[in-house]
């Protein structure tokens, strides 16, 4: 991403906002509603085709992305907490569901996400998970390990064995 710049400046979705995204396969966005382009601050032009990750806020952890991606491709729905980086560098915490959608095959051919404003006991206990998700990858060279340390550590510590990051969400 060419600006990182951090204005350090939330913005709140509205109560009733419901903010929209679809992708193709590999991510690409294929559909942005007024919401999510309002509160992104991006036109639709400059969104349309572009991956997702032009969102991508840095505090997010590689792990969450990993369990997400891991989740839709396995054809299941999830649950997340994402914070999201606007245009300007303001940025926005979601509450969002992501879905694959199948033709008459079975065959994935999108995905698709909804998101509404989180409650704000929970942002504030996920924002400690992810900080400590993101010190932990910190300590990795490797993505791949990062990731796997990240999940040990999610599992560990905030889930317990045989648990999943669904159970987390759905605790807070
Ligand atoms: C339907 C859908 C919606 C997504 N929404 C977001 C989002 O709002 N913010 C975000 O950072 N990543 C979102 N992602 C994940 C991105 O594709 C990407 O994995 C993530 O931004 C991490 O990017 P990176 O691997 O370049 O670090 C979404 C993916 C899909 C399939």
């Amino acid at each position: 991403m060419a600006d990182q710049h951090l204005s350090g400046v939330e913005r709140i979705l509205a109560p009733d906002a419901i903010v929209v995204s679809k992708t193709d396969t590999k991510g690409r966005i294929t559909y942005a509603n007024l919401t999510f382009l309002e509160i992104a601050g991006y036109t639709e032009k400059e969104v349309l085709g572009r991956p997702h990750n032009i969102v991508r806020h840095p505090d997010m952890p590689r792990t969450v992305f990993k369990l997400l991606w891991d989740t839709i491709e396995q054809r299941q729905e999830i649950f997340a907490y994402v914070i999201n980086r606007a245009k300007n560098g303001d940025h926005y915490w979601v509450f969002a569901h992501v879905t694959p959608t199948f033709d008459a095959a079975g065959t994935i051919t999108s995905f698709h996400s909804s998101r509404r404003c989180p409650q704000r006991k929970a942002v504030e206990t996920v924002k400690s998970v992810y900080r400590e998700l993101r010190d932990e990858e910190a300590r990795h060279a490797s993505p791949k390990d990062a990731v796997a340390a990240g999940i040990a550590l999610l599992t560990n510590k905030f889930i317990g064995a045989g648990g999943s990051y669904e159970d987390l969400v759905f605790s807070l």
